[in-house]
């Protein structure tokens, strides 16, 4: 829903209790609040939009990662002018003496042009390691570097940054400021992007300062890339008729090399982790590619070498918010059980603008003629994480539904990030931050352990 007002009416928030003893955790709605009014998107010309100086500059700069393995990474970029789509790189600083070469493309979205956009893929990458790179030529060359994940295996720890609905506002900037000083190593980005659609005929300027603006961060570690509704961009109005346009031009994903037909539905392993990406606004009804792709996914995954399932879409299955109450409820029905069955571990997802913890439930009794049609505790079933509280132009979703269900544990209407250190097979850390706090102060944590390993 574009430029959704958010009518901020806070009721009391009170402790939901759950005195029904098959859940017998109290679920928790945080007091915490945060002021009211959505701060507007920074100005075209704030610094967190910086240019780089020089003729024909690299902009834009992102990473994510390249293969199903770890050992590739595609480097992005954008040129305001035609330029060679070439990387150098090598094992020291100021020392490039590899060379890849990609790929370039542009769009048009109304009566807009895009810049020169970038893809090229650095493979055959040493585990653990860092890498320099450059992009650009004589003075207008800049340099970059990254940390290439552990081999995948059991016992290689990791720790992912979680991230959703950023957008481009003084709060998303809190974001990812926040972001840049905890001990993140890739991030796992639930979508929705830069909100460009917020604006009059989707104006893709706001595509290139979201592209300048994190750079901070994915120019130096992968971001994972999930497809939000904000990157559909369908304004046949405007003509422009197709889906997703300036999301698939600008960002890449290793789609092909897990079977996918389609950049919005993929998976990767990286260290311990198996991460599988679903595309919330694609086909999933069954026979569809997406459901056909996920049924043969899962059964691909051997948690004997990556312990850790971890999924991400952009709507939530469950959420207890009124802003977007029950619109993941198609997708739960058609590929909750499987989720089940295969143990995962966790499911992020964004689209709320508020933060959300459940305990695992699951609802895969419900077969519309039975009555067996509430969330129940089970082992098998994922955590489910909403963090679609970056901090974009929107605001909060700042009403919860009252009273609190059993299912839910805690939840918060406050913009922030979360941190999963994956320990080993068996343990995991997870950690949500709000961004009224300093670095030190966790709003919300728990224990995972692994449903595979240690259930
Ligand atoms: C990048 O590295 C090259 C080669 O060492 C060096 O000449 C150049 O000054 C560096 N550029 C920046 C912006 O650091
Ligand atoms: C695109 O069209 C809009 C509406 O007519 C106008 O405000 C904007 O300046 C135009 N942009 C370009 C790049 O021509
Ligand atoms: C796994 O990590 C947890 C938490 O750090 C620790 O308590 C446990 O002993 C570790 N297990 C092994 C086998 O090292
Ligand atoms: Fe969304």
């Amino acid at each position: 829903m574009k430029a959704s007002v958010i009518i901020c009416t806070f009721a009391v928030l009170i402790l939901g209790i759950a005195l029904d003893v098959k859940v017998c955790i109290a679920g928790i709605t945080s007091k915490y609040i945060r002021r009211i009014e959505a701060s507007g998107d920074m100005p075209l010309d704030s610094p967190h939009f910086y240019v780089p100086p020089g003729y024909n500059a690299p902009q834009q700069v992102h990473l994510t990662q390249g293969d199903h393995e770890g050992q590739a990474v595609i480097v992005s970029w954008v040129t305001p002018l035609p330029a060679p789509s070439i990387v150098t790189y090598g094992l020291s600083k100021g020392h490039y003496d590899h060379i890849a070469t990609g790929s370039c493309t542009y769009y048009e979205y109304y009566n807009y042009t895009s810049g020169y956009i970038h893809h090229v893929t650095l493979e055959k990458l040493k585990s653990d390691t860092t890498y320099y790179y450059q992009l650009g030529f004589e003075a207008s060359a800049r340099n970059f570097s990254f940390i290439t994940p552990p081999e995948v295996g059991p016992d290689s720890p990791y720790t992912f940054g979680v991230i959703g609905d950023l957008g481009q506002t003084y709060d998303s900037l809190s974001t990812l400021q926040h972001y840049l000083n905890s001990p993140g190593q890739t991030v796992l980005y639930v979508g929705d992007l830069s909100y460009a659609d917020d604006y009059p005929f989707d104006n893709n300027i706001r595509w290139d300062t979201w592209g300048r603006l994190v750079e901070s961060s994915a120019a130096y570690q992968p971001w994972i890339w999930t497809a939000g509704n904000h990157e559909i961009e369908f304004s046949p109005a405007i003509g422009e008729k197709s889906t997703f346009k300036s999301f698939l031009h600008r960002y890449s994903t290793p789609y092909h090399a897990s079977g996918s037909t389609s950049p919005l539905f993929y998976s990767i392993k990286r260290a311990s982790a198996y991460i599988i990406v679903l595309s919330s606004y694609s086909a999933f009804a069954k026979y569809t590619p997406q459901w056909v792709w996920l049924q043969a996914e899962l059964a691909k995954v051997d948690r004997t070498v990556t312990p850790w399932l971890i999924v991400l879409m952009h709507c939530p299955l469950y959420n207890s918010n009124t802003y977007h109450y029950m619109e993941g409820e198609t997708f739960r029905v058609e590929f909750e059980s499987w989720f089940v069955n295969a143990k995962v571990d966790i499911i992020f997802a964004g689209h709320v603008h508020a933060y959300e913890r459940t305990h695992r439930i699951s609802n895969v009794m419900y077969n519309i003629i039975n009555k067996d049609c509430t969330p129940v505790p089970d082992d098998s079933a994922p955590v489910y994480i909403t963090i679609g509280d970056g901090g974009n132009i929107e605001g909060i979703a700042g009403v919860f539904t009252e009273p609190q269900p059993e299912y839910s544990a805690y939840r918060e209407a406050s913009f922030g990030h979360a941190i999963l250190e994956i320990k080993n097979r068996t343990h995991a850390y997870y950690y949500w931050h709000r961004n009224q706090d300093g670095k030190p102060a966790v709003g919300d944590s728990y224990w995972l352990l692994n449903r595979f390993h240690a259930a």
